[in-house]
C-alpha cells in the first residue's frame, strides 16, 4: 500500500490539562478551525473527566475524542482506574495506551500495555499505542532493538483483524515535552523499523496498512517536514494540541 492510501491521523494528547469547561471551548475551537480538513482524521485525547463534555462539543464535527488510558478489567476493585465501557459510554472512540509518561511514572510495562490494548480492542475502541526509546538507549545505539522489542511485546496475541484498529505512535522519550524533536530522518528511520517488525509479525499488507505516527515536540513549524516522510502517517501532539490555532496548523500540514 502506498503512503497516500494509509489513514493519516493527527491526534492531540492533552495530558493533565483542561478542566471540563475549558475542554468544551477548546474542542469547539479546534472543530471550527479544522472543519472540512478531511485529509486526515483529527482526534483529541482528553482527561477522563473531560470526555463527556468534549464528546458533546465534538458531536457533528470532524473531531473525534479519545482517552489517555484504560484498565483491562471490566469492573471491580481497581481504585482510580476506568474501564472500556465507561470510556465508550462517555463518548470516547480512541484511547492512548502505553504513553511513556505512564511507563515512566505509573509503572506501566509492555505486559500491562498489551493487556490494556487487548481489552480496548475487544470493546471496539481504537488504540493509539505508544512506544519509543529513552535517551540512554539512543546513545547506546540500541533504538532499533528497543522499539522492535516493544512492538513485539505490545502486540503479542493481537490478530491481524484487530491490528486494523491500532495506530502505533513512535515517541522517542527524549523528544517528549523537551522541545527536542527527532529529525525527520530519525523519525522516518524508526517508523520504518516498526513497520518492518509488524510485517514480520503479520504480513506486508498488514504492515503497509498500519498508521504510524510520530510524537515528540511536533509543532506547527516542524510538522510538514515530519509528515512528508513516507513512513510517518500522522502525529501525536502534546503541548501544541492545547492551543487550537497551533493544532489546526498541524492538521493543515497533514492535508497535502
Ligand atoms: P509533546 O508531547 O508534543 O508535548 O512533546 C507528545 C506526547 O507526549 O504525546
Amino acid at each position: 500500500m502506498k503512503k497516500e492510501l494509509r489513514k493519516v491521523v493527527i491526534a492531540g494528547n492533552w495530558k493533565m490539562n483542561m478542566t471540563p469547561s475549558q475542554a468544551k471551548e477548546a474542542v469547539k475551537a479546534t472543530a471550527e478551525l479544522t472543519a472540512g480538513k478531511n485529509g486526515c482524521d483529527v482526534v483529541l485525547c482528553v482527561p477522563f473527566v473531560d470526555i463527556a463534555v468534549a464528546a458533546e462539543a465534538a458531536c457533528g464535527t470532524n473531531v473525534k475524542i479519545g482517552a489517555q488510558n484504560v484498565h483491562f478489567e471490566e469492573k471491580g476493585a481497581f481504585t482510580g482506574e476506568v474501564s472500556t465501557s465507561m470510556l465508550k459510554e462517555a463518548g470516547a472512540e480512541y484511547v492512548i495506551i502505553g504513553h511513556s509518561e505512564r511507563r515512566q511514572y505509573f509503572g506501566e510495562t509492555d505486559e500491562t500495555v498489551n493487556k490494556r490494548t487487548k481489552a480496548a480492542l475487544a470493546a471496539g475502541l481504537k488504540v493509539i499505542l505508544c512506544l519509543g526509546e529513552v535517551l540512554e538507549e539512543r546513545q547506546a545505539g540500541i533504538t532499533a532493538e528497543i522499539v522492535s522489542m516493544q512492538t513485539k511485546l505490545d502486540l503479542a496475541g493481537i490478530s491481524a483483524e484487530d491490528l486494523k484498529n491500532i495506530i502505533i505512535a513512535y515517541e522517542p522519550v527524549w523528544a517528549i515535552g523537551t522541545g527536542l524533536t527527532a529529525t525527520p530522518d530519525q523519525a522516518e528511520e524508526v517508523c520504518a523499523i516498526i513497520r518492518n517488525v509488524v510485517a514480520g509479525l503479520y504480513d506486508t499488507a498488514a504492515a503497509e496498512g498500519l498508521t504510524i505516527q510520530y510524537g515528540g515536540s511536533m509543532n506547527d513549524a516542524n510538522a510538514a517536514e515530519l509528515l512528508s516522510k513516507v513512513n510517518v502517517d500522522g502525529g501525536l501532539i502534546g503541548g501544541a494540541s492545547l492551543v487550537p490555532e497551533k493544532f489546526a496548523k498541524i492538521v493543515d500540514a497533514a492535508q497535502a
